[in-house]
């Protein structure tokens, strides 16, 4: 593939990690600069990437083993989601200054095939569409929508309430006139899910989610969304009603402190009371990203859907920042903001 003059900096993904959860030894991400930009082929375009977004599938993906998508290969630029502005293109759909989005990695110059990006519209701010109108909102939409399907008076209980996904989550709960019961790990961020309108939320640190599900829950929980598993799942399920939805979005506690995942105990209750639990990744509905952003999109407008951010500044600021989503020490939707010298 033959260069052009322009240089960019990236991470490439230099080595396997030494466990599938924890932290990173040194040498798994590898800093370049001075790379050269590739000459754009048919169908691509060239995106200068002013928004990263760190998940925790991010962690999952540098390992060996598929998780939502297959490992991110070896030797290659580490894969992100991230929006920016198209400098140059040879796609007859995009032109210099769209705003546009997709998985173009952790670089500040991304040269994708035009296939792959949306647009962000017009009026949105370009981080908004790796948040509520992105990952977040894409994946709260579809496991509330289709297995979660909260009714007017039932309960639902959330879990990481306070965090990206679990935030929208709880908002389309509420919308549809459930009473919602937030779990999340901090007073400040119980406030924030109160806040967001939710009935309660129980601070899991300091509280037994168990014994807080027995007093807050009296008719059961018909609808769980969880982002955690384990036993956080555990806990909440001898609470379910009769044909609840367990909603499997996240298993984000199989990477507490590299000790892989814990087992589930009370999964009998899913058989007597007749529950379907179910997981899915949003990924494979990208066929329906357009109907899910018409209905999300004039609620972001209106300010209905609320969401926070957490940005670090600058590339070189995000193998660091990773930790945050498995220590709690997030407060919102992790971005990194690029910069470009
Ligand atoms: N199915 C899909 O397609 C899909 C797509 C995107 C994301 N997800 C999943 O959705 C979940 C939330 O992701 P996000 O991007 O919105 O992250 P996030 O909620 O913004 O951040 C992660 C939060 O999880 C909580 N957490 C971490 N370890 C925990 C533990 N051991 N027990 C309880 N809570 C813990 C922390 O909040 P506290 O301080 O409250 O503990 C942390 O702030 C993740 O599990 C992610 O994998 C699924």
């Amino acid at each position: 593939m033959s260069e052009t003059t322009k240089r960019t900096r990236r991470y490439v993904l230099a080595e396997r990690p030494a466990t599938p959860t924890g932290s990173l030894q040194k040498g798994v991400l590898r800093y370049e600069e001075d790379v050269p930009v590739p000459r754009l082929q048919a169908e691509q375009v060239l995106v200068k990437v002013e928004w990263m977004s760190l998940d925790p599938a991010t962690r999952s993906w540098m390992n060996d083993t598929p998780s939502s998508l297959p490992p991110s290969p070896l030797g290659e630029t580490m894969r992100a989601l991230g929006a920016g502005t198209v400098s140059a293109s040879e796609h007859p759909d995009f032109a210099v200054g769209d705003r546009v989005c997709g998985l173009l990695g952790w670089q500040e110059d991304a040269v994708v095939n035009g296939s792959i990006l949306r647009r962000v519209p017009e009026g949105v701010p370009l981080n908004a569409s790796l948040n509520v109108l992105g990952i977040a909102g894409q994946t709260a939409w579809l496991g509330m929508h289709d297995i979660g399907r909260p009714r007017k008076g039932e309960t639902v209980v959330v879990t990481a309430a306070a965090g990206s996904v679990g935030s929208v989550a709880v908002q389309l709960a509420l919308a549809s006139g459930a009473r919602v019961i937030g779990v999340a790990g901090t007073p400040a961020k119980c406030t924030w899910v109160r806040e967001l309108g939710a009935d309660e939320c129980v601070n899991y640190r300091e509280d037994n989610v168990s014994a807080a599900c027995s007093r807050l829950c009296p008719d059961g929980i018909d609808v769980i969304f969880d982002n955690v598993g384990g036993a956080m799942l555990d806990a909440l399920l001898p609470y379910v009603a009769v044909n609840a939805r367990v909603v499997l979005c996240g298993a984000i506690s199989r990477h507490d402190g590299g000790r892989g995942p814990a087992p589930l105990h009370n999964w009998f209750h899913l058989l007597f009371n007749r529950v379907r639990m179910e997981g899915f990744i949003y990924m494979d509905h990208e066929a329906r990203f357009d109907e899910i952003e018409a209905d999300l999109l004039p609620r972001l407008r209106t300010g209905e859907l609320r969401s926070r951010e957490h940005v670090v500044e600058g590339l070189t600021a995000a193998p660091a920042a990773l930790h945050t989503l498995f220590d709690g020490t997030n407060t919102g939707k992790l971005l990194v903001r690029v910069g470009h010298s």
